[in-house]
């Protein structure tokens, strides 16, 4: 018989990758295997980020845009390279790139700089987030509120986790400033559109940011076709190393934005009357940048778009489908959030059982999960609990590591209840 014309699924080998990532061959708690569920916290790395920055050290470590040689044009051309290896990844143009600590330090200088630049002229205007925000995403706007007489207000999430998007249409309106908004939940795992979202800012002539700190990792992200103002990220989450991160600005957005902080490099001239500042992207990234961070950060984009991205959506998708599958399968189990839409991140928590003793005991059976309120403590409050239990895969993540997942929650059920 013929396959032509049938629809062939690309596969993607998980144990396959799982070998490139040194730490998932440890053991945990005397033999036990470790099936490490917690990548929403962090990812783990794999080799080839570990050696591009042992390489780095080894080879060609020096501080950037400062000295005249040959190891700091090395490393200051590794450094830029980053920047554009990034600024490809989004969509976007190099200068538009400005390296950070990561996804909080990204969206606190976008709200204290834009912030201070506005200053009064906010009083009475509105800055608009959503109810499943990280803390990141809410406090530093409540700074810029005090700081401003700005108002925040805050888009409801359903019963069901999905945004209501009726109440988007309904707080973003002419009294809006800004709209800061995160695409994928860290703790429901929920997509929100995020695209309609900065069309509906842009409607009312409001700034948009996009928190992309759980979706860089499992979509394909193009700032241009999201239609934002800023999009931020971190890389340790994209299996690169902690300390390093982005943000996204249009030019000529950043290009109006006073600086964040002050010090070496995000100046021109310097008296002590006056200084000028530099042009933008280095306008933001005063001191010795993380230019570690920066390499590995790049390693760990050339190693992820080298793999089988289809096939890793696929992989990715019947994962968190088979995920939620199981959990809901346990006696007295709520998971929070959509039923469908999930970007491999479940919260749940179990009748009669705290999320801690349940995170434990996992633990002792080698699967690392989180609990707690994950950041989001309104969420948390929206739904009626204090802390849930939460299972988060990554590439490699494998079917295998979830039957661990399923039997060690059985178990724990039985010696909890
Ligand atoms: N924001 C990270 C998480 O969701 C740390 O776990």
């Amino acid at each position: 018989m013929s396959d032509v014309g049938a629809i062939v699924k690309p596969t993607f080998d998980a144990m396959k990758l799982k070998a490139e990532f040194p730490i998932l061959a440890r053991t945990v708690h005397g033999n036990v295997p470790l099936v490490y569920l917690d990548n929403a916290a962090t990812s783990q790395k794999p080799r080839a980020v570990i050696d591009a920055i042992t390489k780095y050290y080894e080879c060609s470590n020096a501080n950037v845009h400062r000295g005249g040689h040959a190891l700091g044009a090395e490393a200051t051309a590794l450094y830029e390279d980053a920047r554009s290896i990034v600024a490809s990844f989004i969509g976007a143009q190099p200068n538009e790139i400005i390296f950070t600590r990561g996804t909080t330090e990204s969206i606190n200088l976008v709200a204290a700089s834009w912030s201070s630049m506005m200053g009064e002229t906010l009083k009475g205007c509105t800055i608009v987030v959503t109810e499943m925000e990280h803390h990141a995403n809410i406090v530093p706007w409540q700074m810029a509120c005090e700081k401003t007489g700005a108002v925040l207000k805050v888009i409801r999430v359903h019963d069901d986790g999905t945004l209501d998007m009726e109440h988007a249409r309904e707080l973003i309106n002419d009294t809006t400033a800004f709209v800061s908004v995160v695409h994928v939940s860290n703790t429901l795992g929920v997509e929100n559109d995020v695209r309609t979202i900065c069309a509906l800012a842009r409607s009312v002539g409001a700034l948009s940011l996009v928190d992309g700190a759980q979706s860089i990792v499992h979509h394909a992200i193009n700032v241009t076709s999201l239609g934002c103002d800023f999009f931020v990220f971190s890389g340790h989450k994209l299996y690169a190393p902690t300390g390093i991160g982005v943000l996204f600005g249009r030019a000529n957005v950043l290009e109006s934005l006073p600086p964040y902080q002050g010090g070496g490099s995000m100046i021109l001239d310097v008296t002590f009357e006056r200084t000028t500042y530099n042009d933008v992207p280095v306008r933001f990234e005063a001191g010795t940048p993380n230019m570690e961070g920066a390499v590995g950060l790049a390693a760990a984009i050339r190693w992820f778009t080298a793999l089988d991205l289809e096939a890793l959506r696929v992989h990715e998708a019947e994962l968190s489908e088979r995920l939620l599958r199981d959990l809901n399968t346990i006696d007295g189990m709520r998971v929070f959030g959509p039923q469908t839409l999930h970007a491999g991140i479940a919260s749940f928590v179990i009748d009669g059982m705290h999320a801690h003793d349940l995170g434990t005991l996992l633990d002792e059976q080698g699967v690392a999960i989180r609990t707690g309120h994950h950041c989001t403590m309104p969420l948390m409050k929206r739904f009626g609990v204090t802390s849930t239990a939460r299972a988060s895969i990554a590439a490699y993540t494998t079917h295998d590591d979830l039957d661990v997942l399923s039997a060690a929650l059985l178990r724990s059920v039985r010696l909890l209840r």
